[in-house]
């Protein structure tokens, strides 16, 4: 294996949290440069390089980009959906300004690769929204999903006009235990599982019959980096790719957790994340991504159910 030299930008969020650590267990942790806008403490830190960098600020990015001189940069920092409807103007800011600064380093330093991730929420209210193609109609209405269709043309014009290797999926709703999900509309199916632990019910604030795609952490994972490992001529998308993993309901999930926890309850009280969710699709066509680079998940909702609980069992047991 070539000798890369990683650069993780938002580390400290759901997704940065676990691929660094996958990452840096590939690579070494000398090798996986964790960045995040405010210092941490804990394994990124600890195991690891650690730099605080606000992808905002062009001078301090520079300085990080040249005591590393990182071969591929993995940009993750952004504000979610139901955050970036409640501060507009940042997040067109964070997400938009952001991912320039990383594609325009890229360009002029010949960064070797970038992934940058898109979401479900490119989609809108005319998609089809069942088995989502790969290509349809896209009329995102919610600021997050608009700078994530206007990062995919970007990725994908930065590639074709200058030869950028930028990489991308569309991830659904991300559930994981290692690490806690910030400001989305599908975090619901995360929290429902602490929830049934601790407390034996949930209060979801989409109502029950609302359908999402969703991925286990362990497959999102695979996912990146079978994308980022894949030869440069067998990716044809340079805009983002459709990922699927299962899709569910609030109120299936319950049922599926039901299985492991008898008696655990769910009541609804939808609030303004409803809407959102109702402008996305409710289950995703990857077949484009199983053709180009052999996608394919290994976790559907009971058996990521089970796995969940198993190790959030575990992990506050540990805390007792
Ligand atoms: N999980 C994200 C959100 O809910 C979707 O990309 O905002």
């Amino acid at each position: 294996m070539s000798q890369e030299t990683i650069l993780i930008i938002g580390s400290a969020g759901q997704l940065g949290t676990e691929l660094c650590e996958t990452l840096r267990g590939i690579y070494g942790n000398q090798n996986v440069i964790a960045s995040d806008v405010k210092p941490v403490s804990g394994p990124l830190s600890e195991n690891g390089p650690f730099e605080v960098l606000d992808i905002l600020d062009k001078q301090r990015f520079t300085e990080v980009l040249d005591k590393y001189k990182p071969t591929q940069v993995y940009h993750l920092a952004a504000l979610l959906s139901a955050t970036a409807e409640k501060n507009p103007k940042f997040g067109w800011t964070l997400n938009m300004d952001g991912l320039f600064h990383v594609l325009d380093a890229a360009k002029e330093r010949g960064i070797a690769k970038v992934y940058w991730p898109s979401s479900i929420a490119v989609f809108g209210p005319n998609t089809p929204r069942v088995n989502t193609p790969q290509h349809c109609v896209m009329d995102p209405n919610t600021i997050y999903g608009i700078t994530k269709l206007a990062g995919e043309r970007y990725c994908e014009y930065y590639f074709e006009k200058y030869g950028v290797d930028v990489r991308s999926i569309r991830y659904p709703g991300l559930i994981g235990y290692k690490s806690a999900p910030g400001g989305g509309t599908t975090d619901y199916a995360v929290d429902i599982y602490h929830q049934a632990l601790l407390k034996g019910q949930y209060e979801c604030f989409l109502s029950e019959e609302t359908e999402l795609p969703m991925l286990y952490m362990p497959d999102a994972l695979r996912a990146t980096i079978s994308l980022m490992d894949a030869p440069a001529d067998r990716i044809k998308i340079r805009s983002s790719y459709n990922v699927a993993g299962m899709s569910f309901t609030p109120d299936q999930i319950a049922a599926a957790i039901r299985k492991e926890v008898p008696g655990f309850e769910i009541s609804y009280a939808p609030d303004y994340r409803q809407k959102i969710a109702d402008s996305w699709p409710k289950s995703i066509d990857d077949s484009v991504a199983a053709a180009e680079w052999d996608w394919k998940p290994e976790f559907d909702l009971d058996k990521m159910s089970a796995d969940m609980l198993k190790n959030l069992r575990l992990q506050y047991s540990d805390k007792a």
